[in-house]
């Protein structure tokens, strides 16, 4: 039996064909209606078991989802976007200043649940298929795992809001992480 050859024989049934455009459509970068809604133990497995559904290069999966539950951690994650956001407003002229304090940039702290996305273009080793010329394969496998848990969420939860808000170094350091490097 060749690579998956008995998914490739299995027809989608007709209802979940039609709900998958307009989960897609529904999935949108939301903050403000997150707030205060808890995320189910059951819908937050399923959620996190279809975004490790996701393709990776060489099935290298090189990506984890940390859950910050810690107050502390997350008051520090806070604090720490919040510095990188007043650093790119003062970067900016005066009247893109004006429309960006108006625009939410993160719910870190109002969220029922943040999750880290780690990414580690090591994992599984030196000779890993599709990423031995391109290293930039294994972010690329943790992007397509991020737009499954985005979906998933979606469709299971209120939804997600993604922060990039952060210096590198300060969250691996707030987070304890390893270097990327070292992350497997
Ligand atoms: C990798 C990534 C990082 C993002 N970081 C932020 C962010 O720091 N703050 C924010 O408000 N939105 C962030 N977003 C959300 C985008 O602004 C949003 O996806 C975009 O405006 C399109 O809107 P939509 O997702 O609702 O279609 C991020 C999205 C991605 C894919």
């Amino acid at each position: 039996m060749t690579r998956h050859s008995r998914w490739a024989g299995r027809a989608v049934p007709e209802l979940e064909k039609a709900a998958l455009c307009p989960v897609v459509t529904a999935r949108r970068d939301l903050r403000r209606g997150v707030r205060d809604v808890p995320v189910p133990d059951a819908a937050l497995a399923r959620i996190l078991a279809t975004a490790h559904l996701a393709p990776g290069a060489g099935r290298s999966r090189p990506w984890d989802f940390l859950l910050v539950q810690d107050r502390g951690t997350r008051v520090a994650m806070h604090a720490l976007s919040m510095r990188q956001r007043e650093a790119f407003a003062a970067s900016l002229h005066s009247a893109r200043v004006k429309g960006f304090g108006d625009i939410e940039v993160e719910a870190i702290l109002d969220a029922p649940l943040d999750v880290v996305v780690t990414s580690g273009p090591a994992r599984g080793g030196r000779h890993m298929r599709g990423r031995r010329t391109e290293v930039q394969t294994a972010a690329f496998s943790t992007a397509c795992a991020v737009e499954n848990l985005w979906l998933a969420a979606r469709a299971q939860s209120p939804g997600v809001g993604s922060v990039s808000f952060f210096d590198e170094r300060e969250r691996a350091r707030t987070l304890a992480l390893p270097s990327q490097e070292e992350i497997r």
